[in-house]
């Protein structure tokens, strides 16, 4: 067992050996989307490994091919679906901030209210919305332009 302390919730769970980093986030309910289904192709599940890396498997190939086209990836970043609990000792991971959408439609209900916390594609994590500004129907409209599918993520794993 390892101890998963998630920041900024400053909510701990403990995690069994060989389990996935994903599923110490659900055990504690956090809003991860998967918009990939747990395949290493998307941002929704992207978090930051603060300490304990050593506690965790290494970094694959495709974990870091899919990293690299993430916005605001650091070498502390991992994808948590990917991320194996190998050890006993203490991680701490911190979530990033933000609600990931796959539809503009996702913001209909938002209309005239601020974000509390950045709208993000769930491709690559880039900020759609940024936190504080008022989601307006044209924005929406605007977005309903942009490519929010996983499409440009999965040619680049060819
Ligand atoms: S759920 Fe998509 S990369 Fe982890």
């Amino acid at each position: 067992m390892a101890n998963i302390l998630l920041q900024p919730l400053n909510e701990s769970v403990e995690a069994e050996k060989d389990s996935r980093l994903l599923d110490a986030l659900l055990a504690k309910d956090c809003p991860v989307m998967m918009a990939c289904g747990g395949q290493a192709i998307c941002a929704t599940c992207h978090c930051y490994v603060e300490e304990g890396a050593e506690n965790l498997n290494p970094i694959s190939d495709r974990e870091k091919r899919t990293l690299a086209l993430i916005t605001g990836a650091t070498s502390k970043s991992r994808l948590s679906c990917q991320t194996r609990i190998t050890g006993t000792g203490d991680v701490t991971v911190l979530l990033p901030e933000g609600l990931y959408i796959e539809s503009a439609d996702d913001l209909e209900e938002l209309i005239g209210q601020r974000t509390k916390a950045p709208i993000r594609h769930p491709a690559d994590g880039s900020i759609l919305i940024a936190r504080g500004k008022i989601i307006t129907r044209s924005r929406i409209m605007e977005l309903q332009g942009t490519d929010l599918s996983l499409l440009s993520l999965e040619e680049d794993d060819s």
